[in-house]
């Protein structure tokens, strides 16, 4: 009897002592619509070297652009036992079935890069969402191209006084792909130039895609007709460089450019900034975004104080990481 009584107590013990061990270590499980992503790469980096700095563990899953996978990575996340989840929804229209999930695990959830609507977000109060204000790059990249095209008259190649653009445009239904879309064109308008767009399409953020669209577009349009190059991002501006090349422009004489913007601040946008082979982009800042959702996510999970993350938390649900135009020479 006391034999057993005491195996007892060892089990009991142990047990608690487990338990006792695993108590301030936070789990966090973080689905990533695609890992591969350029700019997804350094928001995953960030939010590795944050978890690190924290002592928190920090898994990643690869939702490789499909929702049904995403979904049941966060099933496996919540069965695991994570104490919470950091979500970059592969379609954030799709974001109500995982708030709800999370909410009757009891577990926060903070959405990153893609933003679901304000309903989802308030159907739980421990719902929110890091990132930056899509129509802000909007702005900033088309004032790129203003500023451009009012310093350089030869840049309105027919003397219309009108700016002739080319847009190539993200995943469709992606706040990205709306706002920076509408308020590039809005910011042209607004600095007193009339835009007139002669082409667009839809190359999802990627470099082949957006290079393949623009040499049919210099096929059938030609280059000499392109006045301007507008891309939602970097990896489709570079793309549309590469296409430009192709058709010698871009290359370092001047009467054969085109300038081509892009949104992120990517290190190869850089590269061919520096290179002149591209205008401007705008810093999509990737270290504070990750490092503010992993505080975040910590201090939910740990019941810490969200208002000592060293960012603003607004309205309870909103980490708003501002965006910045980066143009040649002041590389970053
Ligand atoms: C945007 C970024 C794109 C792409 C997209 C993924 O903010 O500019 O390059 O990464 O997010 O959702
Ligand atoms: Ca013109």
């Amino acid at each position: 009897m006391r034999k057993l009584f005491l195996i007892l107590l060892t089990f009991l013990l142990i047990f608690s002592f487990t338990a006792f061990a695993n108590a301030d270590e936070i789990k966090i499980g973080a689905c990533i619509y695609r890992f591969n992503d350029a700019f997804m790469l350094r928001f995953r980096n960030a939010m590795g070297d944050e978890a690190a700095k924290l002592g928190a563990k920090i898994e990643m899953a690869d939702g490789r652009d499909d929702q049904t996978t995403q979904n049941e990575q966060i099933e496996n996340f919540i069965a695991e036992g994570v104490n919470v989840l950091i979500i970059n929804p592969v379609d954030r229209m799709a974001s109500q079935p995982v708030i709800d999930k999370a909410k009757s695990a009891g577990i926060p959830v903070v959405f990153i890069n893609r933003e679901p609507a304000s309903e989802m977000l308030d159907s739980y109060e421990k719902a929110y969402y890091v990132g930056a204000k899509a129509e802000e790059s909007g702005i900033e990249a088309g004032e790129l191209i203003a500023e451009y095209f009012k310093s350089h008259p030869e840049a309105d190649k027919n003397h219309d006084g009108k700016l002739q653009f080319v847009m190539l445009k993200g995943q469709n239904g992606h706040q990205d792909m709306i706002l920076r879309s509408k308020y590039s064109v809005e910011a042209i308008k607004n600095a007193g130039i009339e835009p007139v767009e002669i082409a667009s399409a839809i190359a999802n953020w990627d470099k082949l895609q957006a290079m393949n669209i623009m040499n049919g577009f210099a096929m059938s349009i030609g280059p000499e007709n392109i006045e301007a190059v507008i891309a939602n991002n970097d990896e489709m501006a570079l793309g549309a460089v590469e296409a430009l090349k192709n058709s010698d422009y871009n290359k370092g004489d001047k009467d054969f450019y085109i300038p081509v913007v892009g949104v992120d601040a990517n290190a190869s946008a850089l590269d061919a900034m520096d290179k002149g082979e591209m205008l401007g982009t705008v810093l999509n800042d990737a270290d504070n975004q990750g490092k503010a959702a992993v505080r975040l996510a910590n201090a939910l999970a740990s019941g810490g104080d969200v208002k000592s993350i060293g960012y603003e938390v607004t309205d309870n649900k909103y980490i708003w990481i501002p965006y910045q135009k980066v143009t040649r020479g002041e590389k970053k």
